[in-house]
């Protein structure tokens, strides 16, 4: 006979609230007040599971289980995602599409976009040089649309291109903002899927041709499982789906800066490091600073799971930040310890700072490989190819605000290329 458990649940009418106040501790608050990495709850007016942990993780990704078509709610799709794009795909349509995004992750386009990254690191440095001081999150971000844009076959125009950065990241500062930065988030949408969409047109006429492999040319010229081009607004979301992430990485370059001040040990270390090490170095950046919170699907149909009952439609959410901070999973989760990634055992379900499961059969992020490609070579450059200083500022980060980046944006002074 089969035991059926109650999922512990939070008590009210809407926590939706509590969620934005609570940012990425929420399901982690009330892990602990539950002592359980399930809970029920009501968010966005409807009843809600939240879940942490690799257990959960796996669940999470069975396709046959969970669903996620029409499960980003309208200020995100306005926003940070985009409509109709790869997200919000199940099924074969979602595998036609995530192979698109996958052949554009080969090694050869990697190694490109190493060669791109190292480049524009050290033609922003030349500039910096010249200049009393910097905000390196703003910098970044305009260094990483460059990169975005050279490695997706998107020509920019130079006068455009803060400009360009600037909406690409209003996509990502915005989803949870209320009030003028969320309406900025969501024009600045309108304007980057026109000004793309009438990209996609030009290749698709001939008039612009972007080198073979690069994500403006591929997914221009992708036909969908009828063997039709994707409608042109479909296509310019999905090649945002390349630029906004890339421009993205700009807060994994602040938290990569944040922690080699904060752990000089570990900068020393870092000097004479092999390349394995800085691969560890990276992956610990990933796991402990907060970015992506939490995962969001459906449940597809009713079906128990360790006695709990889920619900056909219920909102399910995965908690990202909170299993990669997980005690039963990591030793010391809140130590900066680079070191812990020597032993592990790369499951596909404990480590999700971009989701997990398969690139393939799920919705693991597409830009894995490219996130850990450009922070490798951009924490690179600042430990061993830059000398600089940090000014008294606010070094602090919030785990409420989603997402979060350092406060200061993180100053630099007294900038000198070491060559
Ligand atoms: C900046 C750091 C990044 C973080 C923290 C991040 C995080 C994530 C997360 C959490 C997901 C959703 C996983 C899920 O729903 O289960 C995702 C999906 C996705 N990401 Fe990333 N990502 C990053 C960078 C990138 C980059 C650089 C690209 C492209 C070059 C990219 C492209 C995508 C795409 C296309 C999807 C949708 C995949 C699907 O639905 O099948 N991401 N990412």
């Amino acid at each position: 006979m089969s035991m059926t458990n109650n999922i512990p649940r939070e008590e009210g009418l809407d926590h939706s609230l509590s969620l934005l106040r609570e940012g990425y501790m929420y399901i982690l608050n009330r892990k602990k007040s539950f002592a359980s990495n399930i809970f029920e709850t009501r968010l966005l007016g409807q009843s809600a599971i939240c879940m942490s942990g690799e257990k959960a993780a796996e669940l999470f990704y069975d396709e046959e289980k969970f669903m996620r078509k029409g499960v980003a709610p309208k200020r995100l799709q306005k926003t940070l995602f985009g409509e109709q794009g790869v997200q919000a795909l199940d099924d074969e349509a979602h595998r036609h599409r995530k192979s698109m995004f996958m052949s554009l992750m080969t090694k050869s386009r990697l190694q490109v976009l190493h060669e791109i990254t190292k480049m524009q690191w050290q033609i922003a440095a030349m500039k910096w040089e010249q200049m009393e001081q910097i905000v390196l999150y703003d910098e970044a971000k305009e260094i990483m649309c460059r990169i975005a844009c050279e490695w997706s076959g998107v020509p920019v125009k130079e006068e455009e291109l803060k400009e360009q950065a600037e909406q690409l990241a209003a996509l990502f500062e915005s989803p949870t903002a209320l009030g003028p930065q969320h309406w900025k988030g969501r024009y600045a949408r309108k304007q980057l899927e026109q000004w793309v969409g009438g990209l996609v047109n030009q290749v698709r006429e001939g008039h612009l041709t972007p080198p073979e492999g690069t994500a403006l040319r591929e997914i221009s010229l992708h036909k969908d499982l009828e063997g039709k081009w994707l409608e042109e607004k479909v296509a310019a979301v999905e090649v945002v789906n390349i630029l906004r992430p890339i421009v993205a990485i700009a807060i994994y370059v602040n938290f990569t800066a944040l922690s080699i001040h904060h752990y000089p040990e570990q900068k020393a270390k870092l000097e004479t490091a092999d390349a394995k090490y800085f691969q560890m170095f990276v992956q610990e950046v990933r796991r402990f600073y907060p970015f992506f919170p939490m995962a969001a699907a459906k449940v597809r149909k009713d079906f128990t799971w360790e006695g709990y009952t889920f619900k056909e439609g219920t909102l399910t959410l995965l908690d990202l930040y909170g299993t990669n901070h997980d005690a039963e999973l990591w030793d010391n989760p809140d130590i900066f310890n680079p070191d812990r990634f020597t032993g592990w055992g790369k499951s596909p379900f404990d480590f999700l700072p971009q989701g997990g499961g398969d690139y393939m059969m799920g919705h693991r992020c597409a830009g894995e490989f490219v996130t850990i490609e450009i922070m490798e070579v951009s924490l690179n450059f600042l430990v061993n190819q830059l000398a600089y200083q940090l000014p008294e500022q606010d070094l602090s980060y919030s785990l409420v605000s989603m997402p979060s980046i350092p406060r200061s944006g993180i100053v630099l002074k007294n900038i000198q290329r070491i060559v």
